[in-house]
């Protein structure tokens, strides 16, 4: 033992700096770790020690410790984060992220201890996409399979996989309505748990399923929108509020369009905040928050979405007068001149 000891104080562990990475809800990511050791280690695995650290300001979140075959994984990870099996061999400890959350984004740091030697070094972690609750503007309920797919297509998003409602319910999302999603199932996602709203989970949290049904029948829709190759604005030129038919001319003169309902969810993710109703494309009024205020939305985050009645149906008259989000693609102008 003492001459090993003596050979652990002459190595040297190096790690390849790597860039920040970016992830989808609910889809994988590996967050690079790299080490080589020099002189090339004659010990066994068993000396070498891996552990990842989620750095949450001043607290530090234990994701995962692997020495000697043992792998112990945090609180918040179990079932969803892996190391290579034999990283000394390959020199990787490189953390396999799965079934990703918005709440995994952050800062991580990966630790490769061996022996008396020990070196580190962080990666950030970026997840990006939102699932939202949509409903047509005629009423709770409307839409069969063919128009929830058709509905979340025509505004900018694609219908929700169940794999992406359950990530957004680990999250904390909570609606009580039942929605169709893309294998042709029926759910909803229910954080607290309360009466009208128990489904097949009863009082436990959890997400509610009706599983597949007839593509007839009819229900709202949940729908899933990833990150924005654009930018969602208000028109810094718009002082009244409008109607929807000034709204869009109001984005026109910015050559831009009306954003759509995807649009805004997404724009929301990443940060637009602004406690204004505002006209969409599908004629909706939205507005998104993501500062929480007691006066907007009562002090919770998301998209508000503004219903005629209190059974939250119905879109506003289009006579009405909101405000407006323009949306304007990263590659310029919207339009397509053919002259
Ligand atoms: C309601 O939605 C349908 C289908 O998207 C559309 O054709 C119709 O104009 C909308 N009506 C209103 C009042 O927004
Ligand atoms: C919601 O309320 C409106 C107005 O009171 C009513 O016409 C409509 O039928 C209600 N819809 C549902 C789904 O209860």
């Amino acid at each position: 033992a003492f001459v090993n000891y003596r050979m652990w104080l002459c190595y040297q562990i190096t790690l390849k700096y790597h860039n920040d990475r970016s992830g989808s809800l609910a889809g994988e990511v590996v967050l690079p770790c790299h080490f080589s050791i020099i002189p090339a280690s004659p010990t066994t695995t068993t000396h070498l020690r891996i552990k990842w650290v989620k750095l949450d300001g001043p607290d530090e979140k234990v994701v995962l410790v692997a020495q000697g075959g043992v792998v112990k994984v945090g609180q918040g990870f179990l079932s969803r984060v892996s190391v290579p099996s034999r990283p000394l061999s390959v020199g990787d400890a490189s953390l396999m992220m799965v079934k990703l959350r918005a709440s995994d984004a952050g800062l991580y740091r990966c630790e490769v201890m061996h022996g008396m030697e020990d070196t580190q070094d962080t990666v950030s972690l970026s997840v990006t996409g939102v699932v939202f609750h949509y409903r047509a503007n005629s009423s709770r309920y409307t839409l069969d399979f063919p128009a929830a797919v058709e509905a979340c297509r025509s505004i900018d998003a694609s219908i929700a996989t169940p794999e992406q409602l359950e990530a957004a319910f680990e999250d904390g999302f909570d609606q009580c309505d039942a929605g169709w999603l893309a294998d042709q199932s029926v759910r909803y996602p229910i954080t607290v748990p309360r009466p009208g709203c128990a489904g097949n989970l009863l009082s436990r949290p959890g997400v509610r399923t009706y599983g597949l049904r007839d593509p007839a029948e009819t229900y709202d829709v949940y729908c899933y929108v990833d990150k924005l190759n654009g930018d969602v604005f208000y028109p810094p030129s718009l002082k009244d509020k409008v109607t929807w038919q000034q709204a869009n001319e109001e984005c026109e003169k910015h050559d831009a369009v009306l954003a759509s309902p995807g649009q805004l969810f997404a724009a929301w993710r990443a940060g637009l905040n602004r406690c204004d109703y505002s006209w969409l494309s599908d004629g909706s009024a939205r507005y998104p928050i993501t500062v929480p205020l007691p006066q907007c939305g009562g002090g919770l985050l998301g998209v508000r979405t503004f219903y005629k009645y209190e059974n939250q149906t119905g879109y506003p008259d289009r006579s009405e007068r909101y405000g407006a989000f323009c949306y304007k693609g990263k590659m310029g102008t919207q339009h397509t001149y053919t002259h």
